[in-house]
């Protein structure tokens, strides 16, 4: 069977849509891309099965479930999203270099990789178009736990007896690094205290399926998370939270056509700053039976944003959202302080009418990381602008849903290359969109 990273070489197939109408249906929400792949990850740190439900068909899942069974894990789908991987031993340290750049999973492997099997050689993340996303606060905490790093040009080589439990400082809340060292520390000999941790709650959910694996972790309301090393986890079952991305994705799909979109499985406790930002610029939700329905409730109007951490709106919600604010009257702006580079992908909206301006300048309440260091991480959105159809290639993942946003409020018909990016996170983005109403078809590239 081909490997899921083949997928990530080239396009199966490209997208032709056609715009214009209101969107009006309703989707089921996967799992978390961005739990369930850590998920995963945790499932290393015990030789019993772990199962694993609501489990997205996404090449994200694919490419870890690859890398897993690399490591000796055996993999068993007991059906469509419910999957049983079993690492009774380990029996690689090592993941083939084609999984170099591929994405940012194995790197979270080096704790789980060190309690088992006491040293590991992994490939590097790599940077991406969105920003340099340096893994230092991982590699850096690790070292505090007792491991031995070497970082190597596209791989990093660790060994270490027994990480120990320490006092770790985050310079700033990163998601990789509190997961990383959270896994890490589940082991550890002693008590590990991070602090400035991320608490996402895909990190929450990492956090309650090691818990259930027999963890003692605890989240403190200052960002604190502690652990209590123990000498041994089991096997859990757990369910992965919903996408909370995914469903933004489609509640702004909803608002910026004019239609109106349910989600079944949408979490309100997940989506507090997004629900503030949809009423302010004219749309609205409410629960519904099985999750909550989007709308557009008066003509959409200009509004100030910026990306945060955790429970800030998130930096995975900035691309639907400028799409839908190119159809808000006046002039918005999204200051984007979690990646220096994520901007990038409004160049394409603009050659089919939107109108972006991107700065370097702050345009927030605060500074951030990036103020007037030439990056261009504020974006004024001024529309309302009629957009046209156009060819557009995907650059990365959450850029790609508003490319496809793009086309679908656009009059006329666009075709979209790229579309591997967008279907590596998310779940049958095709079958979700017509169940929607939009027009959209796949043409093979080959
Ligand atoms: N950072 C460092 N050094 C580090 C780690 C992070 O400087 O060692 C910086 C990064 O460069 C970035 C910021 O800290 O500027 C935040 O990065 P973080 O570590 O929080 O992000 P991540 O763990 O690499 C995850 C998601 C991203 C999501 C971010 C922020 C996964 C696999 N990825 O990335 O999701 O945008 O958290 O919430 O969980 C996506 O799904 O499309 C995606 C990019």
């Amino acid at each position: 069977m081909a490997k899921a990273y083949e997928h990530m070489a080239h396009d199966r197939h490209w997208y032709r849509i056609s715009g214009g109408v209101p969107l009006t249906g309703s989707v089921a929400a996967a799992g978390a891309k961005n739990s369930v792949t850590k998920l995963l990850v945790a499932s290393l740190l015990t030789d019993k099965p772990c199962t694993l439900r609501r489990v997205p068909d996404i090449l994200e899942v694919h490419l870890v479930l690859d890398m897993l069974t690399e490591l000796g894990t055996t993999v068993e789908w007991s059906g469509p999203d419910e999957v049983t991987v079993h690492t009774p031993k380990i029996t690689a340290t090592t993941l083939p270099d084609a999984y170099s750049g591929v994405n940012r999973i194995p790197v979270l492997m080096i704790g789980p990789l060190l309690h088992r099997a006491g040293e590991t050689l992994l490939p590097l993340p790599g940077g991406c178009t969105i920003g340099k996303r340096p893994i230092d606060f991982h590699l850096d905490g690790l070292g505090e736990m007792g491991a031995f790093v070497t970082q190597e040009l596209r791989s990093v080589k660790v060994h270490a007896d027994r990480l120990h439990g320490t006092h770790i400082t985050l310079p700033f809340p990163s998601v990789g690094a509190t997961e990383n060292l959270l896994l890490a520390a589940t082991l550890a000999k002693g008590t590990t205290v991070i602090h400035g941790a991320a608490v996402e709650p895909e990190i929450i959910d990492l956090v309650l399926f090691l818990q259930q694996m027999g963890a003692l972790v605890n989240v403190e309301t200052d960002r604190t998370i502690t652990v209590e090393g123990v000498e041994k986890l089991r096997g859990a079952v757990h369910s992965v939270i919903p996408d909370r991305i995914e469903t933004a994705s489609f509640a702004a799909l909803a608002v910026a056509t004019d239609g109106r979109i349910e989600v079944q499985g949408a979490q309100q406790q997940h989506l507090v700053t997004f629900l503030n930002a949809i009423r302010r610029v004219g749309g609205d939700f409410a629960p519904t039976d099985d999750g909550l329905a989007f709308w557009r409730e008066r003509p959409l109007t200009a509004v100030h944003l910026e990306t945060g951490v955790h429970p800030g709106f998130m930096t995975d919600w900035q691309q639907p959202f400028v799409l839908a604010l190119t159809q808000a009257e006046g002039t918005s702006t999204m200051h984007e302080t979690i990646y220096e580079d994520r901007f990038g992908y409004t160049q394409q909206l603009a050659a089919m009418g939107a109108n972006v301006a991107l700065t370097d300048n702050c345009l927030g309440t605060g500074g951030c990381r990036y103020n007037r260091r030439g990056h261009q991480h504020s974006a004024l959105i001024t529309g309302p602008t009629k957009l046209h159809g156009a060819h557009l290639t995907i650059p990365d993942l959450r850029a790609g849903f508003a490319y496809i946003m793009a086309a679908l409020v656009a009059e006329g018909t666009s075709t979209v290359a790229g579309t591997r990016y967008l279907e590596r996170g998310y779940e049958d983005p095709v079958g979700k969109l017509r169940a929607v109403g939009a027009q959209i078809e796949t043409i093979p590239t080959h």
